[in-house]
């Protein structure tokens, strides 16, 4: 039997062993999945015993998405540009022949395309937040071809610097990127990803609502509790909402094909979630 995991610090609340033991199921395949607890400065030595111990692969959340990008031998071209990996590969040889990707972005755009029946190419998309998790989905979306993308962020450096990093790839999609630091007055936009922490620490939306075209679509990275009062707040302006269990399944979906050469079913899984966290599907 192969084994897989996560690690993080924390890692208790994921949900990740319950997501890959739905796709084992489902497609025949005879794997174990498992929680790893990292010590903060222990996440290579975690990550080599469990490759010694007969893993497979693993995926990667916070605090160490960064560092498993410095560690990995080899990176996808993805996870190149994000500068984060999310799942590792133990290809041979064990011992650090690591190939690193980073499936967030693509699980993201597979949730809006797929999942909410939203077309990316040609919309225009405010992308709040200049961090981990923005950087993690930046360079799928743009491959999507959005008509315009704005980088929105607090930090005005930070998201200069992110839209930097990824100009390139703007210019190869024909996507206008560009970094603010407040939304522009006037300009509305078909989708708002926000992908900052602002939830956790209180304040309902990194924006004003001015930002929301009517019927807007509206998506948080997160799910659950933390999701909630950004939800909540761009439902009351008119936006179609979604937490990120969407995202979180389907980059679950992109990792299981990496290690498995197998696409699992998302739908189904995507439900089950939801009914156990009490929200429409
Ligand atoms: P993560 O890995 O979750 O993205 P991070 O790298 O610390 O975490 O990034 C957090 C993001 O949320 C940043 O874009 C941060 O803005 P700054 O770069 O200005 O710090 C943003 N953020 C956090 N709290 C916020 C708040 N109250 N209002 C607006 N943005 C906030």
């Amino acid at each position: 039997m192969d084994r897989y995991a996560v690690i993080g610090n924390p890692v208790e609340h994921s949900r990740s062993p319950q997501i890959h033991a739905r796709f084992a199921e489902q497609t025949g395949q005879d794997i174990r999945y498992g929680r790893l607890l990292s010590p903060l400065d222990g996440f290579a030595e975690t990550v080599r015993n469990f490759a010694a111990r007969g893993g497979r692969g693993c995926n990667v959340t916070v605090p160490f998405k960064f560092e498993a990008a410095r560690l990995a031998a080899r990176l996808t071209p993805r996870a190149s540009l994000a500068g984060a990996v999310n799942v590792l590969r133990f290809d041979e040889p064990v011992d650090g022949g690591w190939l690193g990707d980073n499936t967030d972005g693509v699980g993201l755009v597979r949730d809006i395309e797929l999942n909410a029946a939203f077309a990316l190419a040609g919309c225009s998309l405010l992308l709040a937040g200049a961090g981990g998790a923005a950087s993690g989905v930046l360079g799928p979306l743009l491959a999507s071809r959005p008509a315009r993308l704005v980088v929105v962020n607090r930090t005005l450096g930070r998201a200069n610097e992110l839209v930097d990093q990824h100009q390139g790839v703007a210019r190869q999609h024909q996507v206008a990127l560009v970094a603010i630091e407040v939304p522009p007055i006037g300009e509305r936009f078909d989708l708002l990803v926000n992908a900052t922490s602002s939830s956790l620490l209180g304040a309902a939306s990194p924006v004003p609502a001015s930002v929301l075209r009517d019927g807007a679509l509206a998506i948080d990275t997160m799910y659950g509790a933390p999701a909630r009062r950004f939800l909540d707040w761009a439902a009351a302006h008119g936006a179609r909402t979604r937490d990120g269990l969407g995202m979180l399944v389907e980059q679950a979906a992109e990792a299981f094909w990496l290690w498995r050469g197998v696409r699992p079913a998302t739908v189904p899984v995507l439900a089950e979630l939801r009914r156990e966290f009490g929200v429409p599907a």
